[in-house]
């Protein structure tokens, strides 16, 4: 007689509890909805707090939830991540420094002290390119931490470096400055990196190069392709005008890359950068980066 068994479990994976499944990979273009409608309401969101309109945030802040919340919108920003959809930024940044010139090999090794020192804001893995390539001491950190290894920080509240041991050779701003919902706190956060990298032309700490502290930054390529108020000489212009100058760039259908050296000190303390329009059209999209006067 044979006994048939009731419900028996077709595969390893179907038998999983629920919290060890793989989240759901989410096509593409549901992935590109989802993180458009998180910075749209992001930005209503800052309009509303500059208001004072307390019940339009209340409001929004249910429609971000109803979204998923960050923590959707990171799930999405990770499917971006993945090899098929282009992999994770950091590759380019890497193939740079390679091609720059060879790696010495005592930064490709583990003494902590020959390893350049990265900031990465803004980070949602501790996978990538760069923690991958023994190159650099990473550290991350993000609004909404998702692992250990990620320090769950506010760039724009982190505490100043008290010495030049708190200084990085480095800083990562990968598909960060266009989360920022408005202009301002766009350009505070790019004077910000200032404060965090170390000075041009010091010792660096590994005879690397001369790609050194710099600050990489991504950006989707409409940022500065198809924007009312930005451009790629606009761009320039505000990073020479802190102290940056364009070592590399890229451009790919999706996404813009830039190493920005920092090479002197701000340039004019008390140099504003407006909202001004610089491409008309309805089919642009208003970003923008608005500097109102450096504290050098
Ligand atoms: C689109 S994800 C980018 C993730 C990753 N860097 C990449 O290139 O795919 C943007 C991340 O930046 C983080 N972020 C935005 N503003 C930040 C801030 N002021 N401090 C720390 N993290 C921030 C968000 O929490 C979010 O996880």
């Amino acid at each position: 007689m044979t006994i048939k068994r009731k419900g028996r479990t077709k595969n390893l994976a179907a038998g999983r509890p629920p919290t060890t499944r793989k989240p759901k990979s989410i096509s593409r273009k549901a992935t590109k909805a989802l993180i458009n409608s998180h910075h749209l309401l992001e930005k209503k969101k800052s309009q509303a707090i500059a208001k004072g309109d307390r019940a339009a945030e209340a409001a929004i802040d249910g429609e971000i939830a109803a979204l998923g919340g960050i923590e959707k919108y990171q799930q999405a920003s990770l499917q971006g991540q993945r090899l098929d959809r282009g992999g994770d930024s950091s590759h380019v940044l890497m193939e740079w420094i390679k091609s720059d010139g060879p790696v010495p090999s005592s930064s490709a090794g583990t003494s902590a002290e020959t390893r350049l020192k990265m900031l990465e804001v803004g980070a949602l893995s501790t996978t990538n390119m760069c923690s991958r390539s023994r190159l650099f001491d990473v550290e991350r950190i993000d609004l909404n931490s998702q692992t250990d290894g990620i320090i769950q920080q506010d760039f724009m509240k982190r505490p100043l470096p008290k010495d030049e041991s708190e200084l990085f050779d480095i800083i990562s701003l990968s598909l960060v400055l266009n989360f920022v919902p408005d202009a301002i706190g766009r350009g505070e956060m790019l004077l910000r990196t200032l404060d965090f990298l170390k000075q041009p032309n010091t010792d660096c700490s590994s005879e690397l190069h001369d790609l050194f502290p710099s600050l990489f930054m991504v950006l989707p390529a409409p940022c500065v392709t198809n924007s009312r108020y930005m451009n790629e000489p606009h761009m320039e212009t505000i990073m020479n005008t802190l102290g940056y100058v364009k070592a590399k760039s890229k451009i790919t259908q999706r996404l813009v890359y830039y190493l920005w050296i920092r090479k002197s000190p701000v340039q004019s303390s008390s140099a504003t950068f407006k909202k001004v329009e610089l491409r008309s059209g309805h089919s642009r999209n208003n970003f923008a980066v608005v500097l109102r006067g450096s504290s050098g």
